[in-house]
């Protein structure tokens, strides 16, 4: 599969998110929310980078998609923290058509915290259905379907410590 993003490459961007989300919260207290599964690598990664007070929740959204129809999305916040009164910072893989990070961060507003911002590694070019942009972006990319860095195709390739570009050929060989 074609590298798009290698490991150097990617950890400079994570670094520079780090260096971002700092300046902008410094020492406040902060909770984050990753939003599983694809936030995975980038959250395990990206905390480390921070000095602030943490707490690190998670919640899982799910969307069911068939082709290029989006289904419906499913968000599952049994697992998370608290947030009221805290700074939120909501963590995930890819901005996309955006419908994802709309529904977490309006989810997260029904539980009365201080504020809620959101980081992304990734944001595709010219998807967005949405009137939103995330507060922190490491890397615009191209619109083509990524694996690798926690990001899945039919659930693999989360562990690839680089960011690949799937091809036709390489759908065409992928063992289900
Ligand atoms: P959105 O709601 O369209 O922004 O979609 C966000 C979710 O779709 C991400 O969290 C990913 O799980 C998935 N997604 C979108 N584009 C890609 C891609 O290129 N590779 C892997 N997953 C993707
Ligand atoms: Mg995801």
């Amino acid at each position: 599969m074609k590298t798009l993003l290698d490991e150097d490459e990617l950890q400079a961007g994570v670094t520079q998110l780090a260096t971002e989300i700092t300046a902008a919260y410094g020492d406040r207290p902060l909770t984050i929310v990753g939003v599983l599964t694809g936030s995975v690598v980038l959250l395990a990664d990206l905390i480390r980078l921070l000095d602030m007070p943490l707490r690190v929740g998670v919640l899982q959204a799910s969307s069911y998609r068939s082709g290029t129809t989006r289904g419906q999305l499913t968000i599952n916040s049994e697992m998370m923290l608290n947030v009221a009164e805290r700074d939120v910072l909501v963590i995930d893989d890819i901005f996309d058509t955006g419908h994802t990070l709309v529904e977490v961060v309006a989810k997260l507003q029904d539980l009365s915290p201080n504020s809620v911002k959101t980081a992304v590694l990734l944001r595709k070019h010219g998807r967005q259905e949405v009137e939103f942009a995330p507060d922190f972006v490491a890397f615009d990319i191209p619109n083509e379907f990524v694996v690798g860095y926690g990001l899945d195709y039919a659930d693999q390739y989360r562990n690839l410590r680089y960011l690949a570009v799937m091809e036709p050929e390489d759908l065409a060989s992928h063992c289900p």
